[in-house]
């Protein structure tokens, strides 16, 4: 869920986490225990398939690891799990699985936590020690998926796709490319609600939508014409700098910009926790897109799992408020690009830190938070900063992993006034990235939109 940055490039990436659970945030499989207590007995000291193993893997697993989905092997069956029961308590144990990359331990609530409990993680680590039994599928119940988002009802009103389908660029681990589409907008609307329906399920790692507005039409055309196909390569961002200013007053806009972000989307990421599910915004709040606007639709596909002549079109569907009363919301840049980062620093050196502050012109209301850097990240945190309460931690990401990024959901909106961000990096040489194998030199880091660039961003999604 991205916004566009003022001046810089736009933004992108984001997917899903790492660990580093809140205890408060559950997964379904443990906030219903009461509900199934007569069903069939969870039992942590007995572990079978059928009355744990079953529920977790279906609650936090399967939305990525079935059959076609973005996890390298399916955890749909008895068989799947006993197959990978090792690597499966290597991974959640290290809580590297499921993705989650906030430590709320010490900051803001957030909503839709992929985070196991412990007693998940060793109901798992038991059930393996113990020979990984299957025990009895009598009584089982397939496990309700985490459904915590506002329900969306009725059909889309806006459906996006591109004409054609792509085949993404052989030959490599990533790639990332932009889409541009129209929506056909002949008035102004207000999205509440969207729906991403990636064509190539096992390659699609995750999405970012933008509007583009007239103002910003040719460059994005020049991209798109350059190249032949649909669309174009990007990396960082949709490779427009777009412009942002404050509203005209009494037009009912906070800002004027010609590109912002809409909604990142991953495979099980935040609110789009249930396949197929639309991910709503936070209630009471919309973006609005302006008529006649395009959208830019940057896909991140990672081609581990591609196979001969399979291509992609990702759909996108958009819900629109009617009449009722929505706030505006906008996802607010809040970004450093003069740092520079000497190869090889790494922690310890004060170069591999950079912050930047924003003052926003009076209080508003931050209900969502985006943190982006790219591979050589290493920690990422945001803070809001106010004279009576110095630093409220609103996110913190202690082990960055630029694979899994995505937007998050407060809990409850914080009235800010003034927010830091605050990125490190780690430019050792060992720690640099591999590509196709190999690590790549370390070098001088610096702001830009490229795999070897950094960035310093956050977003943070605000409402007056
Ligand atoms: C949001 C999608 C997603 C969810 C949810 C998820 N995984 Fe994964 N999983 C992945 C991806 C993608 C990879 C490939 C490595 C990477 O990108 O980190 C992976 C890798 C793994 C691996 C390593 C496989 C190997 O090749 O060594 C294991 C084991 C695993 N996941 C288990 C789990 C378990 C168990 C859960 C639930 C408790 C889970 N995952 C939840 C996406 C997901």
């Amino acid at each position: 869920m991205l916004l566009a940055a003022a001046g810089g490039g736009l933004c992108t990436c984001k997917s899903t986490g790492q660990p580093s659970p809140a205890p408060e945030q559950r997964n379904a499989g443990d906030a219903a225990p009461g509900v199934r207590a007569d069903v069939r007995t969870r039992d942590d000291e007995h572990p079978t398939y059928w009355n744990r193993v079953a529920d977790i893997l279906g609650t936090s697993c399967t939305k990525c690891h079935a059959r076609g989905g973005i996890g390298p092997m399916p955890l749909t069956s008895y068989a799947d799990a006993r197959e990978h029961a090792e690597r499966i308590v290597q991974e959640t144990s290290a809580r590297r699985m499921p993705p989650w990359l906030p430590d709320t331990s010490a900051c803001a609530p957030l909503r839709h936590s992929r985070a196991l409990s412990s007693s998940d993680i060793d109901a798992l680590a038991r059930w393996v020690k113990n020979g990984a039994p299957e025990g009895n599928p009598e009584g089982h119940h397939e496990t309700p998926a985490n459904r915590t988002f506002a329900e969306v009802t009725g059909p889309a009103d806006r459906v996006a796709v591109p004409d054609a389908a792509y085949a993404p660029k052989r030959g490599r681990a990533d790639d990332y490319h932009c889409f541009v589409l129209d929506p056909k907008l002949d008035e102004n609307e207000r999205v509440t609600a969207l729906r991403v329906s990636p064509g190539a399920g096992a390659i699609v790692h995750h999405m970012i939508l933008y509007e583009v507005r007239k103002s910003a039409f040719d460059r994005i055309k020049e991209l798109d014409e350059k190249e032949p196909g649909p669309g174009y390569t990007c990396f960082g961002g949709i490779g427009v700098t777009p412009q942002v200013k404050a509203g005209k007053p009494g037009s009912g806009q906070l800002v004027d910009f010609d590109a912002q972000m809409i909604v990142a989307w991953a495979p099980g990421a935040g609110a789009t926790d249930v396949a197929g599910a639309p991910t709503a915004l936070p209630e009471g709040t919309a973006i609005s897109l302006a008529a006649g606007s395009r959208l830019v639709m940057q896909v991140h596909y990672s081609l581990e799992n591609l196979q001969p002549a399979m291509t992609d079109k990702t759909r996108i569907e958009m819900w629109f408020a009617k009449d009722e009363p929505r706030r505006q919301a906008v996802w607010v840049p809040l970004l450093k690009y003069d740092f520079r980062v000497p190869a090889g620093a790494g922690p310890g050196d004060p170069r591999t830190t950079a912050r930047a502050e924003i003052a926003m012109p009076f209080p508003l209301t931050v209900l969502g938070v985006a943190p982006h850097m790219h591979l050589r990240g290493r920690s990422a945190r945001i803070e809001s900063l106010d004279e009576s309460d110095p630093a409220k931690c609103l996110l913190d990401v202690p082990r960055w992993d630029f694979h899994h990024q995505e937007a998050y959901w407060l809990d409850k909106g914080v009235r800010v006034g003034r927010a830091a961000l605050t990125c490190k990096w780690d430019n050792r040489e060992a720690s640099q990235p591999l590509s196709n194998g190999r690590r790549r030199p370390t070098k001088e880091l610096r702001w830009g939109e490229g795999t070897d660039d950094e960035m310093c961003l956050a977003f943070l999604y605000t409402t007056l």
